[in-house]
C-alpha cells in the first residue's frame, strides 16, 4: 500500500473510532461517570489499535468533546447543572437532584465499618467503642460530579452497610432511623488536589463545604456528613424572614 494511501486508511478508521465514541458519551454509556475509561477497555469497545483510539481521543479533546488534565486522566466534558439549592430544608442529594431533573448517582470512595474518631464520636455522641459506617462518596448529576460527601453514621443505624445501594436517606428511612431534623454549616473551601481531580475541576478551585448533623425523632444522631460541593455547580439560596419580636422580659 502506498504511503498516501496508508495515510488516508488510518485516518478514516480514527475519524469512525471518534465519531463511535462521541455517540456512545452522546447515548450515556458513561453517564456514570466523567472519567474516560482506560485505553484497554476502550480499545476493545472500539475494536481499534491504541494507535487509532490515541488519534481518535486527540481528535475529540480538539473538539471539546473530552479534555485532558495532566496527571489525573481524560475526562468528558459535560455540562455542570447548576443548582439552586434551599439551604434549610432537610433533603438528600438523591431529592435534590430528582427535583431538578437530574438522574443522581453515588460512586464509593471508601465504605467501611471502623471505630469512630474523637472528632466522629463527638459529633456521633456516640462512645470511643462504638463502631461506625464510613461512607465516602463521590456524588453525580446526570454523570456530571457535583460533591464529594464524606459521612458517618452509627452502624446500628445500618447493619447491612455493605448492601445498600443509592440513597443514603432511603436506606436509613427503609429501616426505621430516618433523619428528621438537621443543623448545618458551610464556609468557603478550596479543593484538594485529589478532591479536584475526582470532581474535574482545577487544583485549589473554589468548594462550599458544608458540615451536617442530623437526628432521629428521639434526638440519637443518625449522621455527620462532610461535604464538599463544587462552588461553580450551587447557589445556596434561603428564605429571610424578619427576627420574631423580642418579648418583653417577665417581672
Ligand atoms: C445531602 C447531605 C448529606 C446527606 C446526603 C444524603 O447531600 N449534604 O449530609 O448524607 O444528602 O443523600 P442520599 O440520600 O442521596 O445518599
Amino acid at each position: 500500500m502506498s504511503l498516501a494511501r496508508q495515510t488516508a486508511r488510518s485516518a478514516r478508521l480514527y475519524h469512525a473510532a471518534a465519531k463511535t465514541l462521541r455517540r456512545e458519551i452522546d447515548g450515556g454509556r458513561f453517564a456514570e461517570t466523567q472519567v474516560l475509561p482506560g485505553e484497554r477497555a476502550l480499545c476493545q469497545l472500539l475494536k481499534v489499535s491504541r494507535t487509532t483510539l490515541r488519534r481518535a481521543i486527540a481528535l475529540l479533546i480538539a473538539e471539546g468533546v473530552l479534555f485532558h488534565r495532566h496527571g489525573a486522566g481524560t475526562f468528558i466534558h459535560r455540562a455542570t447543572p447548576r443548582v439552586d439549592q434551599p439551604f434549610s430544608r432537610l433533603t438528600s442529594f438523591t431529592e435534590d437532584m430528582r427535583l431538578r431533573g437530574f438522574a443522581a448517582s453515588a460512586r464509593d470512595l471508601e465504605r467501611g465499618v471502623f471505630l469512630p474518631t474523637p472528632e466522629e464520636a463527638m459529633m456521633l455522641g456516640v462512645g470511643p467503642n462504638e463502631r461506625v459506617l464510613r461512607l465516602n462518596r463521590l456524588r453525580l448529576a446526570s454523570g456530571a460530579p457535583m460533591a464529594i460527601e464524606r459521612t458517618v453514621a452509627p452502624l446500628r443505624c445500618l447493619p447491612d452497610w455493605d448492601t445498600f445501594d443509592g440513597s443514603f436517606y432511603d436506606a436509613l428511612t427503609a429501616r426505621g432511623f430516618k433523619p428528621v431534623r438537621g443543623l448545618q454549616r458551610l464556609r468557603a473551601a478550596s479543593l484538594s488536589d485529589a478532591d479536584a481531580a475526582l470532581l474535574g475541576v482545577a487544583a485549589g478551585s473554589p468548594a462550599l463545604y458544608i458540615q451536617r448533623i442530623a437526628y432521629l425523632a428521639d434526638g440519637s444522631c443518625v449522621e455527620y456528613t462532610r461535604s464538599w460541593y463544587r462552588a461553580d455547580a450551587y447557589d445556596f439560596v434561603s428564605e429571610l424572614t424578619l427576627a420574631p419580636p423580642h418579648r418583653k422580659a417577665r417581672r
